[in-house]
């Protein structure tokens, strides 16, 4: 430093114009400090024009098992809701529902116990979420939680769709004994599932679910006696362990929430397949989706 100074002292005055015109170029600019040259002031460039493109089409179609049922409907909605397209299928197609949402659904009308029901509805289908179950005796009950979601399976999977969800049933201990066909037809549509859908099978298993019930222009709001009996219900899962009548203390779920995760597991390509309790769609539904 010392030199420097020393140097810039003893200066001949040629030397200190070599200085003067010491100029330096910082990210292209030139930056003088020759005192006879006046900087160019800083330009303001006009901006270019940003090329946004356009909005790309959705790359989801999703075919619900019985969506103008009372969880397909939802499902219907909220997948509607997430800009996916949505078709539906059932015995009595768009049936009684009338609210303005339903007009975005496309309704197929066919019984999944005849295989060749699915054909048409399943083109160009994506994915899958089969809503699709009832009561009756105990072959019926087989038939339709059982038979007609295999066959939906087996069609969905001949046709290389890459994800399926299936609305299942959590265990209610002796409640099983008695409703046989209900649960031996459960399993064994999430036995074929898991087997023909290892990456993209995903079973929820819900206990009872409460929300609005849609019949005909009635809408019966469950949630009076399942949202109550859900907080209580929180506090007793170590009890639902106790053999036969533990399980019936599995908590009620909203039916908004197994709607959401249904969808979200429909879509999410990185949403981990296999069974999904009634905790786990507690825990996922509350999850902001990406
Ligand atoms: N609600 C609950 O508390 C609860 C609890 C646990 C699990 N789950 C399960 O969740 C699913 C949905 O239940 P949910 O309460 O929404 O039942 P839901 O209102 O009775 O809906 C059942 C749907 O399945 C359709 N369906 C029945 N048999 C069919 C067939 N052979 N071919 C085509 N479609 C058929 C019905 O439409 P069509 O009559 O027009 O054919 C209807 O859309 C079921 O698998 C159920 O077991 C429900």
């Amino acid at each position: 430093m010392k030199t420097i100074i020393s140097r810039l002292i003893h200066s001949t005055p040629s030397s200190i114009s070599k200085l003067n015109a010491f100029a330096v170029s910082i990210n292209g600019r030139n930056f003088s400090t020759d005192s006879n040259k006046i900087d160019e002031p800083f330009k303001v460039e006009e901006a270019g024009t940003v090329n946004v493109p356009p909005p790309q089409p959705p790359t989801e179609k999703l075919l619900v098992l019985g969506g103008n049922g009372f969880v397909g409907s939802h499902v219907c909605r909220e997948a509607l809701n997430h800009g996916v397209p949505v078709a539906s299928i059932s015995r009595s197609g768009r049936s009684s529902l009338h609210d303005a949402w339903a007009s975005n659904v496309i309704w197929y009308k066919g019984n999944l116990l005849s295989t060749e029901s699915l054909k048409e509805a399943l083109n160009g289908v994506t994915t899958v979420i089969s809503c699709v179950g009832g009561f009756g005796s105990n072959a019926t009950m087989y038939k339709i939680n059982g038979t007609a979601n295999i066959n939906a399976i087996r069609a969905a999977s001949d046709q290389g769709i890459k994800r399926f969800v299936y609305i299942s049933a959590a265990d209610f201990g002796v409640v099983n004994y008695l409703l046989q066909g209900y649960y031996e037809g459960k399993r064994a549509a999430e036995t074929e599932l898991l087997t023909r859908f290892p990456y993209g099978g995903i079973i929820l298993r819900p206990g009872f679910i409460y929300g609005t019930r849609s019949v005909g222009s009635m809408k019966i709001p469950l949630g009076i006696v399942g949202s109550p009996m859900e907080m209580v219900f929180q506090h007793t899962r170590a009890l639902t362990q106790i053999p036969l009548v533990g399980p019936l203390l599995t908590p009620p779920v909203n039916v908004t929430a197994v709607a959401k995760v249904a969808v979200r597991a429909a879509i999410d390509p990185v949403f981990p397949p296999g069974v999904i309790d009634v905790y786990g769609i507690q825990r996922y539904s509350e999850k902001k989706s990406k």
